[in-house]
């Protein structure tokens, strides 16, 4: 048996937490996906080849947002590892008598349980656990700030389908020459901060659109600002729509009227898919405002890898529970 070697900051000090792509250097990025895809590549061969390397141990979820992907498939990728879980959310919980985040999170793990993944509604609640405890800590989606592991998932999934028969790219992790168009509601959007620049570190050009897009707005999310969408689409290699974060506040996005006149500007229509290039792919990380982002039906056309983002989500989890933790693993 072999200990998985620990994942360090840009600073060589290991690691403890995943809460940013940010914080990782380019080589440990890689590890992780590389990491998960060998898991992919078990899952779809053979899912009971699985290494149990979680066996014995217990995964805290805790999601104090609603959440059905992120949740269910860090729930999965624990049980294929071997592992448990338990979960905790704002309702039910003893946060509703004023317990506060830290004393939530020490009172888990004094359980036993051995990691926490975590949603929070603000990037400061997610560090405020993190900080509190000493078992590893990993973001499932914090506020605005970072989603890390839908970046990653993003990434591999457009590795995947970007690939031809020999799989160059799936196997070499490489994006190299390919062009990425993220629209939508950017400002609002962790996905967008987590899987802009994780295509990027694969080689991707990032192009950024949507409503208020500028330099900087772009440049946050590892792209560059595209202006014109409706001519740009025909180039791109991949288009990821992102949803409207009404939730987040009001902006104009939120206004009455409002997704009509986004559907006409951005929305991913077929006669919009029709336009891109042959082989050109359609992202969204779900759930979908459907009719506004994306029509159902070009969401559940060929150029749609939707489907795939949420099956990769299984890999990327399994791979992150076990870089972020003290797992070992067989020679
Ligand atoms: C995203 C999230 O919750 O951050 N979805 C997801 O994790 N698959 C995106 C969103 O809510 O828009």
């Amino acid at each position: 048996m072999t200990h998985a070697s620990p994942i360090t900051h840009a600073n060589a000090q290991p690691c403890k937490d995943l809460l940013r792509l940010a914080d990782l250097p380019a080589e440990d990025l890689r590890e992780l996906l590389s990491a998960a895809r060998d898991h992919a590549d078990v899952l779809a061969g053979h899912p009971a080849g699985v290494p149990a390397s979680l066996t014995g141990q217990i995964i805290g979820l805790l999601f104090f947002e609603d959440s059905t992907r992120t949740r269910l498939s860090f729930a999965v990728a624990v049980q294929r590892l071997g592992g448990r879980f338990v979960e905790l959310t704002e309702l039910g919980s003893s946060l509703s008598k004023g317990e506060t985040l830290a004393d939530t999170a020490r009172t888990i793990e004094a359980m036993g349980v051995s990691r926490l993944v975590v949603r929070s509604r603000r990037e400061c609640d997610l560090l405020e656990i993190a900080s509190a405890v000493r078992i590893p800590v990993l973001n499932a989606g914090a506020g605005d700030a970072e989603h890390p592991t839908q970046g990653l998932l993003d990434a591999l999934t457009l590795c995947d389908a970007a690939s031809d028969a020999r799989r160059d790219r799936w196997r070499a992790l490489d994006l190299g020459g390919l062009t990425v168009m993220i629209v939508g509601d950017v400002a609002r959007s962790r996905v967008a901060r987590s899987s802009g620049p994780c295509m990027a570190a694969l080689g991707a050009r990032v192009l950024v659109a949507g409503p208020g897009i500028d330099e900087r707005l772009a440049r946050t999310v590892g792209g560059e600002p595209e202006h014109d969408f409706e001519q740009r689409l025909s180039g791109v290699d991949a288009v990821m729509a992102l949803r409207i974060q009404h939730e987040r506040g009001r902006t104009e996005l939120d206004e009455e009227g409002a997704d009509e006149a986004y559907r006409l500007r951005f929305g991913l229509t077929l006669p919009r898919l029709a336009r891109m290039k042959p082989g050109a792919v359609v992202m969204h990380p779900g759930p979908a405002n459907l009719g506004v982002e994306i029509d159902e039906d070009a969401a559940l056309s060929q150029r749609s890898v939707i489907s795939r983002q949420v099956a990769m989500g299984v890999p990327v989890r399994m791979a992150c529970l076990e870089r972020f933790g003290s797992v070992t693993r067989s020679a």
